[in-house]
């Protein structure tokens, strides 16, 4: 569920909150450092401390100014990252392809984290959100491949109609329910056409835990409600941004050589499955507050522009079996992003 740097549509009602995840408001403009040397556009450049540089290509991150972008940035350094050329959306817009194609060489392994993820907002912008999550993706995907980079695509459970009952796995048949999923889709179509070599990533519920995502969200109204009621009748896979990043950036730097086989799509989130509900009550006894004061509701009582998957947990078999490492388990990662948002925590604290 798509929750990040908007978070969560809560209406205040008689003392207590009803929560469910959403998607809106923009999240800032990267800030630009400068323009790199031979670069035709101002980018933010930032050459990150280089432990395994030798090896690593450089890392091209688009829509880097967004959740799962600024997880990347952090990351990347501890990944042994040489050089990563952070692109905000002032700095590339991905339906560009002129701007594309002078901004990437051979080389590269681009990280495409830009998105439309405005999920009420996109069954009423539909061109928008086709253009950002149709049309970039293979703007992007034709780049790539005409310059020989890599590329990893990120997308979402909402490609799924979300009748299932077992996790997703990577092959099952999609069926969108939403123009979001749809747009999504789209996406992930034209760059496994346009590049057959690169890899799409599905990912669900992603969080930092600091800015205006769900797990934010929850620990702000623990401290303003004395209730908050949450849907309990959509099941997913709660991810953590950094660990997501940590996932991408390990397979970012098996592409280049190959020298074994990816498959095109894999799934990646924290393990386990939860509830919006449970994941509220999570962060709740994380906080040490009484996880009784969430309440559960069902997604009926919380009228929604658009149907969301019931069930969208992803499988991390194709994952684990091409040899990447699993992420942990939700709840570990809940109690880890709940630590590190906590005020003086140092940056990845128990991350
Ligand atoms: N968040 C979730 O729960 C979740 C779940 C599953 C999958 N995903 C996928 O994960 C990826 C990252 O999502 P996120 O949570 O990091 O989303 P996000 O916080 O909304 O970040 C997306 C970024 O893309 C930028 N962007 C929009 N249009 C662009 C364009 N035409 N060119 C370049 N940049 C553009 C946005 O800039 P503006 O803010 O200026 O528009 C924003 O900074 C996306 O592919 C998303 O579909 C997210």
């Amino acid at each position: 569920m798509h929750s990040s740097s908007a978070g969560t549509s809560c209406s205040p009602s008689a003392g207590s909150t009803t929560c469910r995840p959403a998607r809106s408001s923009p999240s800032s403009r990267l800030i630009t450092v400068g323009p790199g040397a031979g670069q035709p556009r101002p980018v933010c450049r930032a050459r990150l401390a280089a432990v395994n540089a030798v090896q690593y290509p450089r890392l091209v991150v688009t829509g880097a100014a967004g959740q799962l972008g600024r997880a990347l940035i952090a990351a990347a350094p501890a990944a042994g990252a040489g050089e990563v050329l952070a692109l905000g959306r002032a700095d590339l817009d991905i339906t560009d392809p002129a701007a594309a194609a002078a901004l990437l060489r051979r080389g590269d392994v681009v990280i495409n984290c830009a998105a439309y993820t405005a999920v009420d907002r996109a069954e009423t912008e539909a061109a928008a959100a086709f253009a950002v999550n149709g049309t970039g993706p293979a703007v992007l995907a034709t780049a790539c491949a005409e310059i020989g980079a890599d590329l990893i695509h990120v997308s979402t459970d909402y490609v799924f109609d979300g009748t299932g009952t077992a996790p997703y796995e990577p092959s099952d048949p999609t069926g969108p329910t939403s123009v979001y999923g749809r747009s999504k889709l789209a996406g992930e179509q034209a760059v496994l056409a346009l590049a057959p070599a690169a890899v799409v990533v599905r990912t669900a519920w992603v969080y930092t835990g600091d800015q205006r995502d769900f797990v934010a969200t929850m620990r702000r109204l623990e401290g303003e409600r004395d209730t908050v009621t949450v849907v309990d009748d959509q099941i997913g896979s709660p991810t953590y941004a950094p660990d997501l990043a940590a996932g991408l950036l390990e397979l970012a730097a098996r592409l280049p050589g190959r020298a074994h086989p990816i498959p095109p799509i894999l799934h990646a989130t924290n393990g386990g499955s939860a509830s919006w509900y449970e994941l509220a009550r999570a962060v709740f006894t994380e906080l040490g507050a009484d996880p009784g004061r969430v309440r559960p509701c069902t997604s009926d009582e919380y009228p929604s522009p658009v149907r969301r998957p019931a069930y969208s947990v992803l499988s991390p078999r194709a994952w684990s079996a091409a040899g990447l490492t699993p992420l942990r388990d939700w709840r570990a990662a809940v109690h880890a992003a709940v630590l590190a948002a906590r005020p003086g925590a140092r940056a990845g604290h128990d991350g």
